[in-house]
């Protein structure tokens, strides 16, 4: 059967009706939706009932799985695919709400993942939406002199940036060991499969702009980051049971919102997968 695809907005997101991932998917079905992925960043896969291994299986068809950084959350009978959950708390006893605050996913990697994938297993009567912005409308949008500015201009990241308001929880020491100290990252980057140009900022990763001083780097990257998360370049993602959402990390930022009880559960399913090196 042909996917039913149609826009979220008029520049990110589209829905899929008519696809079932649980069984093997035709060639045409395949290419549809990898088409329908560039053109709109965040797909939206209706009514999906997946165990955690039909997800690892069905995402293939998207590409590669990449290894996500931080084995905490893995999943004891599937690894590679971690769970998001509103019931965890770091070692103060706060709440952790993972996802809180605009980012991009693992950009501390040297080749960091090209989409993640979520798939709702318990959600919140209300509240608990994921927010996305197009960063390649959001670089469209700038000024000139302000694209001549930092068209050159590269960005470190780490795991942690110590500017960040948002605190992330640790990595086991043995991950500690493997995931690189820091990355170099361009912080205009072209799209590697539409040649599109777009802002690649993390306001959780960035520790630095190579080369200027913070109190320039800072003001500046506050300046990108309000201007791309307008309204106009947002999608704004109202979670329903069965709904899994598929995005393209290499031009968008997204965020959770945290804005439900908290003794209802959010629960979901992540998947990465793998990228190229971002230029
Ligand atoms: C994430 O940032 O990967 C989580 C987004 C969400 O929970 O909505």
């Amino acid at each position: 059967m042909k996917p039913d695809i149609s826009p979220l907005t008029e520049h990110t997101g589209a829905e899929v009706l008519g696809v079932d991932l649980s069984r093997p998917i035709d060639v045409a079905t395949c290419e549809e939706l990898n088409r329908a992925f560039l053109e709109y960043s965040v797909l939206v896969i209706r009514d999906q009932n997946l165990s955690a291994v039909k997800l690892l299986n069905a995402v293939q068809i998207f590409g590669d799985i990449f290894e996500q950084h931080n084995t905490r959350f893995a999943l004891p009978e599937c690894p590679k695919i971690h769970y998001l959950s509103n019931q965890d708390h770091y070692a103060n006893g706060e709440r952790y709400i993972p996802g809180a605050g605009y980012h991009t996913d693992h950009s501390n990697d040297s080749i960091p993942p090209k989409a993640t994938v979520l798939l709702a297993v318990e959600l919140p009567d209300t509240g608990g939406d994921t927010q996305f912005v197009d960063m390649h409308r959001a670089y469209e949008g700038l000024p000139n002199e302000i694209k001549a500015r930092i068209d050159s201009l590269k960005g470190m990241h780490v795991y942690q940036s110590k500017h960040s308001a948002r605190k992330l929880m640790g990595l086991t020491p043995e991950r500690q060991r493997n995931v690189p100290n820091s990355v170099v990252h361009p912080l205009v980057r072209t799209h590697p499969e539409t040649g599109r140009k777009s802002l690649y900022l993390n306001p959780i990763r960035i520790e630095e702009i190579i080369g200027m001083p913070e109190d320039e780097a800072l003001p500046l990257l506050e300046e990108l980051l309000t201007h791309a998360t307008q309204d106009k370049y947002q999608y704004r993602h109202r979670w329903r049971a069965g709904d899994l959402v598929l995005w393209d990390n290499r031009c968008l930022l997204h965020k959770a919102n945290g804005d439900y009880p908290h003794t209802q559960n959010r629960y979901l399913y992540r998947v990465m997968l793998k990228g190229t090196v971002p230029y």
